[in-house]
């Protein structure tokens, strides 16, 4: 038997099931030293997906994103971006990386920090003018950070450096947006604000994947479930992927107690 968590909302605009896909990783495994992080993790991501990788610390979210993007030791298996390894998308490709791996004294302003979106359309050599001034600071509008353009990011709060972070992926104007844990550490309102800006992206055709802790909340935000505890536990849409087995695969014994929270929503199967 196989119970339901909170039923997601359906998502009128998407049929995601046939979509080409954005992403594909094929029997990725990856390892830090003697460490194996990620074992065997196959999956596809279809285009136009507003994803969610979620499962426990240390499931190696943060690693199957940074895989991607070729920033993690692949041991085996290979990851494609639109049917090509990402070296040849790079462009197409934004990232917004978890906050806490980021060094945050560095001397720059959150105007300088959203104007790098930009750079990869600049090419070599070339400066960013008043266009890619004008790119940045739509995007800083956007998250409501206008205000703050010219302030230093390290004298922004925690939230506002995120809300600058994503700036700087839609000054880029990617066809793929990766984040992770973009949720982490703000307010209800910035992360409904948040909420906004992915649904916007996504009704733009991108594809957006998302590192996300919160169960309550992910299937509500999201409509494709990518579930890890360092290996792939399930990948699909959330109303066939967010059950409590799944769930309780990826988390182990700590399921019990999340099912207690989770009674409340926890939905009698029909
Ligand atoms: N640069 C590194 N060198 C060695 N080990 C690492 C490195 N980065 C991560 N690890 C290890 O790999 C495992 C997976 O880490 P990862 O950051 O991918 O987890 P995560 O799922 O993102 O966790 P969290 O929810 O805490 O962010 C952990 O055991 C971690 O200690
Ligand atoms: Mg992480």
């Amino acid at each position: 038997m196989t119970a339901t968590l909170t039923r997601p909302k359906p998502t009128p605009t998407l049929k995601l099931a046939g979509n080409e896909p954005a992403i594909s990783v094929r029997d990725l495994t990856a390892a830090y030293r003697e460490e194996s992080v990620l074992h065997e993790v196959d999956l596809d991501i279809p285009t136009g997906a507003l994803a969610a990788i979620v499962g426990p610390n240390g499931a190696g979210k943060s690693t199957l994103i940074k895989a991607m993007l070729g920033l993690a030791p692949v041991i085996a298996g290979a990851v494609e971006m639109f049917g090509r390894p990402y070296a040849e998308q790079r462009r197409l490709v934004a990232y917004v990386p978890q906050r806490s791996s980021i060094d945050w004294d560095f001397p720059t302003d959150a105007l300088d920090v959203a104007t790098m979106g930009t750079y990869g359309r600049l090419g070599w050599f070339r400066r960013p003018g008043a266009a890619e001034r004008a790119t940045a600071m739509a995007a800083l509008t956007k998250v409501g950070m206008a205000d703050f353009a010219r302030r230093q990011i390290s004298q922004l709060s925690g939230g506002q450096q995120q809300r600058v972070f994503l700036a700087r992926a839609l000054a880029q104007d990617a066809e793929i947006y990766l984040m992770d844990e973009p949720f982490a550490g703000i307010d209800a309102t910035t992360g409904r604000a948040i909420v906004v800006l992915l649904r916007d992206l996504q009704a733009r055709g991108k594809t957006v994947i998302c590192v996300h802790h919160d169960l309550e909340t992910a299937p509500e935000y999201f409509d494709w479930l990518v579930l890890l505890n360092r290996q792939l536990v399930a990948a699909g849409p959330f109303t066939e992927t967010f059950t409590l087995d799944n769930l309780a695969a990826a988390y182990g014994g700590s399921m019990r107690a999340l099912a207690a929270r989770f009674a409340a929503v926890v939905e009698t199967p029909r």
